[in-house]
């Protein structure tokens, strides 16, 4: 018999140790540690049980006939963009996202288009009751759509549902955190147990051929709470984000076996549900405040696709011992490095000041090409000189000064030509790609020109020239 032991979990990484803790030592939370019964995890896993005799199996050359992954549209245009063109038939995914972003929405609405397409879609809720998931169906219009629901918890009792009748297409199991399986005996929501449910349901969806989406939730620092374990077991990772006060959402693949990780699609919530963004540079630019110092129009790309976006600076004299940084949307370290770039090769000094950067829209950009576009902004904020409101930029900066050339030149030019804009600031060799997109090309080698043209335009020119002069 196996002996019962204790051991204590970690429910946001999954850590074990062999007592209690405060905190936990390998992601530094507090307060995360419980305690569950290490027999039922074993038994959960696997072993344990009499050793048996290897079953032979046939070993195959990596020549040989290989099928693409069959794919199922949901019938939501950007969804199928950040799958990579549809659902794989027998995957499974885990959607996560902040409570009331939407998740169970787009869910629904993504059901809802499977199943008016003749397929059987099944819709399993632990969160809500089903007249609830029925009123919202209602308001968004899908009251119709022959969707299959229920408010189950029971992975067990859903699994041998689901095997009776016809293969479902779509199951959707919003929450894998309310799930719970009768293998592990620990409480719902732990660790154990959403990774002993997840494990039933991937099975089923590996021997079924079913696609199997699990809605987890995201605690306050980003990351899939308690379950990030169930991201190694799941095909694909996509995440829903969006800003608070915003109305529109990005649905991110954050790992996908069968796509690509770079797509985003842009949704706009609306009293109707989710409205899918076909055009989000307009709408990202939609409430921009022409003629304002530190802003510039960034001309990113996004997986396959040109995104415009507002970069917005604020640099002010800081009245702290340490100057604050701050930046939403955009990464901490690159920031720094633009600003030492600016520090050592520009002659523009900012230890004595705070700054302030903000992608607007609530994007989040990892492009290095945003570089140029930053520094333009932190440059014409500090200058009190307002950046022309018909131009984009782009480049990446490296730490000499140097402003290198980043790819695809063309598609971003000729989005900011479709959007109206008349001019691009870009790096010097990357010029001759897209001259023909009928937009006015003013290149840049170094940073320090850029800098200068700014400066020189600024209505606080002085202000600036002061710091040079105090700089050396
Ligand atoms: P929901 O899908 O329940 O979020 P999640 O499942 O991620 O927790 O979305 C809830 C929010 O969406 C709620 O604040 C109201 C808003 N909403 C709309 O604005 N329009 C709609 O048509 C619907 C259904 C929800
Ligand atoms: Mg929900």
């Amino acid at each position: 018999m196996a002996k019962r032991s204790l051991t204590f979990v970690c429910q946001n990484c999954g850590a074990v140790y062999g007592r209690w803790q405060g905190k936990c030592d390998a992601c530094g939370e507090w307060n995360t540690i419980t305690e569950e019964s290490a027999a039922a995890d074993a038994r959960a896993a696997g072993p344990g049980r009499p050793a048996r005799k290897g079953r032979l199996f046939a070993l195959e050359p990596l020549t040989g006939q290989a099928q693409e992954a069959p794919r199922h549209p949901s019938g939501i245009a950007e969804f199928d963009r950040v799958t990579g063109g549809g659902f794989v038939r027998g995957s499974a995914l885990l959607v996560g996202g902040d409570p009331g972003i939407g998740k169970s929405t787009l869910l629904i609405q993504a059901t809802a288009a499977i199943a008016r397409a003749g397929h059987r879609a099944v819709y399993i809720s632990g969160e809500e009751a089903v007249a609830q998931v029925r009123l919202r169906a209602d308001r968004l219009g899908l009251a119709d759509a022959p969707v299959e629901l229920a408010a189950e918890t029971s992975v067990e009792d859903i699994v041998a549902t689901l095997s009776q009748g016809k293969t479902p297409r779509i199951v959707i199991i919003d929450s894998i955190q309310t799930m719970w399986t009768d293998v592990v005996d620990s409480a719902p929501g732990t660790v154990t147990q959403v990774r002993g449910s997840a494990q039933v349901l991937i099975r089923f969806a590996k021997r079924s051929g079913a696609t199997v989406i699990l809605v987890g939730h995201v605690t306050k620092d980003g990351q899939i709470a308690g379950p990030r374990v169930v991201e190694h077991m799941v095909d694909a990772v996509l995440s829903f984000e969006g800003e608070g006060g915003h109305l529109f959402r990005i649905l991110r693949a954050v790992k996908n076996r069968f796509g690509p990780t770079d797509e985003i699609g842009v949704f706009e919530m609306t009293g109707g549900g989710l409205r899918e963004v076909a055009n989000p540079s307009a709408l990202f630019l939609s409430e921009r405040d022409l003629g304002a110092p530190g802003t510039a129009v960034f001309a990113g790309i996004e997986g396959t696709r040109p995104l415009l976006v507002e970069i917005q600076a604020l640099v002010a004299p800081t009245t702290l011992g340490t100057p604050r940084r701050a930046v939403v949307g955009w990464d901490q370290s690159r920031l720094a490095m633009v600003l030492a770039v600016l520090e050592a090769h520009c002659g523009v000094r900012l230890s004595g000041h705070d700054v302030y950067l903000n992608v607007a829209g609530g994007l989040r950009i990892q492009e290095p090409a945003a570089d140029l576009a930053a520094a333009a902004a932190l440059v014409s904020s500090l200058a009190n000189a307002a950046l022309p409101a018909d131009a984009v930029y782009f480049g990446e900066i490296s730490l000499s000064g140097v402003v290198r050339p980043v790819a695809q030149t063309a598609a971003r030019l000729k989005e900011a030509q479709k959007l109206g804009f008349g001019r691009a600031v870009v790096p010097d060799g990357g010029r001759g790609e897209g001259s023909d997109q009928g937009i006015a090309l003013s290149a840049v080698d170094n940073l320090a020109s850029l800098v200068a043209d700014i400066a020189a335009q600024g209505v606080g020119r002085t202000a600036m020239r002061k710091q040079e002069r105090q700089g050396g």
